[in-house]
C-alpha cells in the first residue's frame, strides 16, 4: 500500500528545531518521514536522527524513501515513544544521549485513513481494531467488553460527543444481541443512538465516538503524560522539544508540563516558603500556541487542527 500523508506545520517545526550539521535529534513519531527526511538531510554528515514509530507500514515506507534519498544517518526504531528513554539506552550505541532537538507530531496519520485493512475509518466497514502498532486492548475488545459508564466517559471526554451517554447505552444494548465487530456495525449502533438532525450535519455522525475509540485504544493521552518528562531529560541545555497536537486534552497535557516545568517553584501561593523543591528546567518559545497558517489548511485542511508549542531546555 502507498503511504500517503502530508506534513503539518513542517517549515515551523524546522523553525524551531533549527538543526545544523553535527546535530542529534529523536523524531518520536516518524509517521511518512516528512520530519525526519528534512532533519537528517540538514545534519549531514554527523548528525543522526533517531525516528521512532509503532506502525509497521510507517516503518517500512520511511526505510524505502530513505534509500531514494540516500540518506543513512538514521536509526528507525519500532516501538512506543512512551518507552523513549529505553530507546535510547538500546540504540543510540554513541551513548551520553543528549540531543539538541525532540519532535513529536501526535496522532494517526492520513495513511491509517487511506488503510482499507485498519479500521480507523468508517468510510470501510473492516474490523473494529485502531491499533497504531500492538496494543492491549483492540478497539473490538473495548466496546465489547468495557462497561457503559467507561465507554460512555471515553467517548464524550476524548470525543467531546454530546452524545456519549446515549451512544454508550446503544452499545451496551446492542452487543446483548451480538458481538460488535466491524466498523460499519458500530457506524450503526451511533446512527441510531443520535437524533436525525445529527446525521444531517456536515461532519459525519461517527467522527467524534471513532475518534475516543482510537485514542482509548492506542492509550494516546498516557503515552504522551509518559513521554514528556523523559524527552526533557533526553535534551541537552538549549535543546528544543516541539509538539504538534491535534486534539485539546493533548494541547491541555503539553501546555500544562511546559509550564510546570518553566516554573522554579510549584508549592500553593499560600505557601510561605518552598518546599517542593522544584527547578525551572526550561524556557517556553511559544507563548501562545502556533497555528498553521491558512495556505497550509486550505492544501491540507488536515492541518486545521494543529496547534505546536516549543520549549528549549535552560
Ligand atoms: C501524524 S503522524 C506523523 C507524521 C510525520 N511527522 C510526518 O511528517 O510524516 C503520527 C505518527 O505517530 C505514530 N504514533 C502515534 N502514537 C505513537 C506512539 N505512542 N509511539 C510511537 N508512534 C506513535 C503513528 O503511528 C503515526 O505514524
Amino acid at each position: 500500500m502507498q503511504y500517503k500523508h502530508i506534513s503539518v506545520m513542517l517549515r515551523e517545526v524546522l523553525e524551531a528545531m533549527h538543526p545544523e550539521a553535527g546535530d542529534n535529534f529523536i523524531d518520536g513519531t516518524l509517521g511518512g518521514a516528512g520530519y525526519t527526511i528534512e532533519l537528517a538531510k540538514r545534519i549531514l554528515p554527523e548528525g543522526k536522527v533517531l525516528s521512532i514509530d509503532l506502525d509497521n507500514l510507517a516503518i517500512q515506507n520511511a526505510k524505502n524513501k530513505l534509500k531514494e534519498e540516500e540518506l543513512d544517518n538514521l536509526i528507525i526504531v519500532q516501538d512506543n515513544f512512551r518507552n523513549m528513554k529505553e530507546i535510547v539506552q538500546k540504540n543510540w550505541l554513541e551513548g551520553g544521549a543528549s540531543f539538541s532537538g525532540i519532535v513529536l507530531d501526535l496522532g494517526l496519520s492520513s495513511a491509517h485513513l487511506d488503510d482499507k485493512e485498519r479500521g480507523f475509518s468508517f468510510q470501510f466497514d473492516t474490523p473494529l481494531k485502531m491499533e497504531f502498532g500492538k496494543a492491549e486492548e483492540t478497539t473490538e475488545e473495548i466496546v465489547n467488553n468495557w462497561s457503559e459508564k467507561d465507554l460512555s466517559r471515553v467517548i464524550r471526554e476524548y470525543g467531546e460527543e454530546k452524545y456519549a451517554y446515549k451512544i454508550a447505552q446503544a452499545i451496551v444494548d446492542k452487543r446483548k444481541e451480538k458481538t460488535i465487530k466491524t466498523t460499519g456495525e458500530l457506524v450503526e449502533v451511533v446512527g441510531e443512538a443520535v437524533p436525525a438532525f445529527y446525521k444531517r450535519k456536515r461532519i459525519h455522525f461517527a467522527t467524534k465516538t471513532f475518534q475516543a475509540l482510537r485514542m482509548a485504544t492506542n492509550g494516546e493521552l498516557e503515552s504522551l503524560e509518559e513521554v514528556l518528562p523523559q524527552a526533557l531529560d533526553l535534551l541537552a541545555p538549549g535543546g528544543r522539544l516541539a509538539i504538534v497536537s491535534f486534539h485539546s486534552l493533548e494541547d491541555r497535557i503539553v501546555k500544562n508540563f511546559l509550564r510546570q516545568e518553566s516554573k522554579d517553584c510549584l508549592c500553593p501561593k499560600e505557601a510561605p516558603i518552598c518546599q517542593c523543591n522544584h527547578e525551572k528546567k526550561i524556557n517556553i518559545i511559544t507563548r501562545k500556541a502556533l497555528m498553521p497558517t491558512q495556505e497550509e489548511i486550505k492544501i491540507n485542511p488536515r492541518a486545521r487542527s494543529a496547534k505546536l508549542r516549543v520549549a528549549e531546555k535552560i
